[in-house]
């Protein structure tokens, strides 16, 4: 059984042969001692290997070492002793050592002590392998397990929505088509028979799923029908967007948190957005600790702090209308002018993050032009039981709200947007039979990375970001 190099560094050295295997990130050399630094990205930390010529190395093991540059794969075998070095806690007093695989000094890419994001946003295949990526990488694994867990402590049942989906959940319309029709082949046709460009349509009739399909953009349709059969449920996984937004904090493939809950009115979905953003950032504070100091130090400093006070501080909540009032105020302070029926851009979430409010705000009752088809219509008939978590430094979280369960309302809004009520006839049945209020809402899980780490660039908390014109690997 091979152990992780975090489970030696948490062992007491009392001279106990360990085994280490890892890649190696930097070998030094004086006349009789050889120090390595092997990482298994188990921890941040790595583990110092020392092999003592004095002390005896056989030949099998100096033709080893000879071969050894930094990014080479080994495993080494030695006694865990207190290093009499400063720097480190624990060392391995090496015997032995064998190379799995070598790097080549001249071409193995990860050389510097500090590579550019940008540089190893190319080599995103290899990047995992740098103290910041890894620590990204145990960050999101961390937080993944933390969302399991809220939920599950909550009586939440997990729901696996589908990627392929026929229903546009925002309306937006910033889909990705999914089909196994020719194009080439769709044109040379119509081509061909002399098609009228007017009236010409593809005919999804030949399409593989007998119609257009997209990849979702949301499991929020798809959930809400097992909100009302299982009372409290999320889903968690990619959605993708076909939108142009080339930003720091957009991702054309993401993973997004979607809890919903039949009986839950917005004043509770409100409550529930908080506690799960309180307990991910707790959790991360605790669990994390490690790697969020690494962040803290090398990434951004006071982000340790700006958690602790965003977990410490109650969540304001405020209207749009009373929003919108605030940045008036200060108009001539954005580039964007802020007037009732604007959409909140980002310098508007920061200021009222940051300057109005210093911590999270709740903002809720949107004007309903801006706002998604399904949402719950106010009495007032211009805005919608919208609610947007916001918090400082990085703005929008979440985006959520109460559901419209009234039929013919429903039906109404989405007449007056021109959606196509026959890809929605089973959203709509559950209005129909047994309608229940019910609330929910999205959390970006790259957003809250971002928030987590310090990261600076949304490209750089996912494994392999999808963005316009990018998808290598
Ligand atoms: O506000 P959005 O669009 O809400 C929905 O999709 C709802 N159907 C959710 C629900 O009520 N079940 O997206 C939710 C969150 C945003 O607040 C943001 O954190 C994240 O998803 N998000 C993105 N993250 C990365 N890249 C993008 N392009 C994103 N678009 C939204
Ligand atoms: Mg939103």
């Amino acid at each position: 059984m091979i152990t992780l190099i975090k489970d030696i560094l948490s062992q007491k050295p009392e001279g106990q042969e360990v085994t280490v295997c890892g890649w190696v990130r930097t070998k030094r050399e004086t006349k009789n001692l050889i120090f390595m630094q092997v990482n298994d990205g188990s921890c941040l930390a790595s583990i110092q290997l020392t092999f003592d010529r004095d002390k005896g190395i056989d030949a099998e093991t100096e033709k080893a070492l000879s071969k050894i540059t930094t990014g080479a794969s080994v495993r080494a075998v030695g006694t865990l002793i207190a290093s009499p070095g400063s720097g480190q806690a624990l060392e391995v007093a090496a015997k032995t050592i064998t190379v799995y695989g070598e790097a080549s000094a001249e071409t193995y890419p990860l050389q510097k002590k500090r590579h550019s994001f940008e540089f190893l946003r190319e080599i995103a295949h290899l990047r995992a392998r740098t103290n910041t990526f890894g620590a990204v990488a145990r960050m999101r694994n961390q937080m993944a397990f933390a969302v399991h867990n809220f939920f599950q402590e909550r009586g939440f049942q997990y729901v696996h929505t589908p990627l392929i989906t026929a229903s546009d959940c925002e309306g937006a319309g910033e889909m990705f088509q999914v089909t196994t029709l020719d194009m080439q082949e769709m044109v040379r046709k119509a081509l061909r028979d002399k098609m009228d460009p007017a009236t010409y349509t593809l005919d999804y009739k030949q399409d593989f799923f007998d119609k257009a399909a997209y990849l979702t953009v949301s499991g929020q349709l798809e959930i809400e029908t097992y909100a009302t059969a299982l009372s409290r449920v999320y889903t968690f996984g990619p959605t993708f967007r076909a939108e142009n937004s080339n930003t720091t904090r957009h991702l054309s493939e993401f993973w997004m948190i979607e809890p919903e809950m039949s009986f839950f009115e917005l004043e509770d979905n409100m409550e529930l957005a908080e506690s799960f953003v309180v307990y991910l950032l707790k959790w991360a504070l605790t669990h994390c600790r490690a790697d969020l100091e690494f962040f803290n130090a090398q990434i951004k400093p006071g982000l340790i702090e700006m958690l602790e006070h965003v977990v410490q501080t109650p969540f304001t909540r405020i209207t749009y209308t009373e929003a919108v009032k605030e940045l008036e105020k200060r108009s001539d302070a954005f580039e964007f002018k802020p007037y009732w029926g604007c959409d909140l851009q980002s310098e508007h979430e920061k200021y009222l993050t940051e300057e109005v409010f210093k911590g999270p705000v709740i903002v809720t009752d949107y004007p309903k032009e801006i706002k998604a088809f399904y949402m719950k219509q106010n009495a007032d008939g211009k805005t919608v039981r919208a609610m947007d978590v916001l918090v400082p430094g990085l703005g929008e979280i979440i985006g959520g709200s109460e559901r419209e369960d009234n039929l013919a309302a429903l039906e109404k809004r989405m007449t007056e947007l021109g959606l196509d009520m026959k890809n929605y006839w089973w959203y709509l049945d559950l209005r129909r039979y047994g309608t229940v209020p019910h609330s929910g809402f999205g959390l970006g899980f790259e957003r809250l990375l971002l928030y987590v780490t310090g990261m600076a660039n949304i490209r750089d908390v996912i494994p392999y970001p999808r963005t316009p014109k990018s998808a290598e690997f």
